[in-house]
């Protein structure tokens, strides 16, 4: 269904996550026929750039970040002719003139996308004021991180929110774009099946996993002042765990999800500086093997010095509330690990009794694997008697559902649910301001702890699953991480 024609102004369009996400996004959008005329997408940035220079960034992104087959010559031009630049410095807030005269009179819907470092939030925000541009059909898009901590993420908050409602700020995790992600909900609300069993009365234990075989890539400034913790864990991961443990929200409507979400990180037990050693595990990893070749430790991607810095995190979580007390909710994210499988699992607990006689095997408690990515499907394990005349024994098989499998469509990326869902104007899957903060409320404590304690990151070989304190963390519980296949 085409939407209301908008002016989506990209703020460090020249800038990595323009090329690699939000131009090929808008493209696919467009080829899809949701546009409706005249939309216009204006990029704004510090490089001195002319509209055909923009236009040519724009067309080498889609080449490059688009399937050949899904570009289509006249659909690639007709979307660059959508396109212009205004070179803008928010630093001195050189440019927003020119911004002002691009956009014209236009009142359609106005997206300020700020791809660009937070540091620069509250002078974009203020500049955008100061030159008359924030009208009632404007939105603003940041990115994260939003703050390291509780403080700076209330002082970012503040500075974008002295100047736009919170209706029209979208802060955007990606991992709630992804469609497996929000099939998440699907799930657990479209069937009769699992709420039944959804409570500490039947689920053993939750595991959520995040594991990437990249390294630092080229995100060094960034990525060494911010760890594993911020970068993924106080939004990626918490998100998740929010939407496996929220109560059912009333409807699908924006506030009714991130209230019932809030909840959840209002619920979730702190770990302070005596648990944190025995809760928590920190890494970094070594030199060792990825993706087939030797790759280098993090110090030395690094290239300088030392650093404590941990690029793996293992936490034992617990969510004190009715529905989940005493069921733990292993979490863990790290790069350079053995294989690249985000997922979710659910432990059921184990059957009362068995009338199955010693002979039959062992009855695994049934598991129920959501995987987000890649090959994104969905695993119930269940025990089935093994077939044929040789007497009761029993195995383990997986109801198996792969979405490559069952359907045809393309699986988009979740940037292209999300910018369409910020001119639309439906917050449902973006983080509210107190959601971003309730989760940096039981991060800080972490920090803090590993902080007073001088808690080091323990080295483990790229490749691997982590230190072994990581598998400790779980195995002295009795359990076992997932091994994915
Ligand atoms: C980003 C993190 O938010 O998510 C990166 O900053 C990480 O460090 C990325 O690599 C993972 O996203 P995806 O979509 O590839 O799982």
């Amino acid at each position: 269904i085409p939407v209301e024609p908008f002016d989506f102004i990209v703020f460090g369009g020249t800038g990595d996550l323009a090329e690699r996400k939000l131009l090929p996004s808008l493209y696919h959008r467009q080829r899809a026929g949701q546009f409706s005329e005249p939309t216009r997408i204006i990029g704004a940035s510090r490089s001195k750039m002319t509209d055909d220079e923009f236009r040519a960034f724009a067309r080498k992104a889609i080449a490059e970040h688009v399937k050949p087959e899904d570009t289509v010559a006249d659909q690639v031009e007709s979307f660059v002719a959508r396109l212009s630049y205004v070179p803008v410095d928010a630093k001195t807030g050189e440019g927003f003139s020119k911004l002002k005269k691009a956009i014209g009179a236009h009142e359609a819907i106005r997206v300020f996308y700020l791809a660009v470092a937070p540091a620069l939030f509250g002078d974009i925000a203020n500049d955008l004021r100061e030159h008359g541009l924030v009208s009632p059909n404007s939105r603003i898009v940041v990115e994260k991180p939003i703050g390291r901590d509780l403080a700076s993420a209330r002082a970012l908050n503040d500075q974008i929110g002295a100047v736009f409602d919170e209706q029209q700020i979208f802060r955007i995790d990606h991992y709630l774009g992804k469609e497996t992600v929000q099939n998440l909900m699907a799930l657990r609300f479209a069937n009769a099946l699992y709420e039944p069993l959804w409570n500490s009365a039947h689920i053993d234990h939750v595991q959520i996993t995040v594991a990437e075989t990249v390294g630092l890539e080229d995100r060094v400034t960034y990525y060494d002042k911010a760890g594993a913790l911020r970068d993924m864990v106080q939004n990626h991961i918490l998100q998740l765990l929010c939407l496996v443990a929220m109560e059912a929200p009333g409807s699908m409507e924006a506030d009714s999800v991130r209230d019932e979400k809030l909840k959840v990180l209002r619920s979730l037990k702190r770990i302070n500086g005596a648990e944190a050693p025995r809760s928590t595990v920190r890494g970094q990893y070594r030199a060792g093997a990825s993706s087939g070749g030797a790759v280098k430790g993090y110090i030395e991607e690094l290239g300088d010095g030392q650093s404590n810095t941990e690029t793996f995190v293992a936490i034992k979580a617990e969510i004190a509330n009715w529905r989940w007390a005493g069921v733990p909710f292993y979490l863990r994210t790290g790069k350079r690990l053995a294989s690249r499988v985000s997922e979710i699992v659910i432990e059921f607990k184990p059957i009362p009794h068995s009338i199955f006689g010693e002979g039959a095997g062992n009855i695994q408690a049934n598991q129920l694997v959501i995987r987000l990515q890649p090959d994104e499907g969905v695993k119930q394990w269940i025990m089935i008697k093994d077939p044929g005349p040789g007497g009761m024994r029993l195995r383990q098989i997986a109801l198996d559902m792969s979405f490559a499998e069952s359907f045809q469509e393309r699986n988009p990326d979740a940037y292209e649910r999300l910018v369409m869902d910020v001119v639309r104007g439906n917050q449902t899957l973006f983080m509210r301001r107190d959601e971003v903060e309730a989760a940096w409320k039981w991060i800080d404590p972490i920090l803090g702890a590993w902080e007073d304690s001088h808690q080091e990151a323990q080295g483990y070989t790229a490749g691997t699953w982590g230190p072994s304190a990581s598998i400790a963390l779980i195995e002295r519980d009795g359990r076992t991480w997932h091994e994915s296949d």
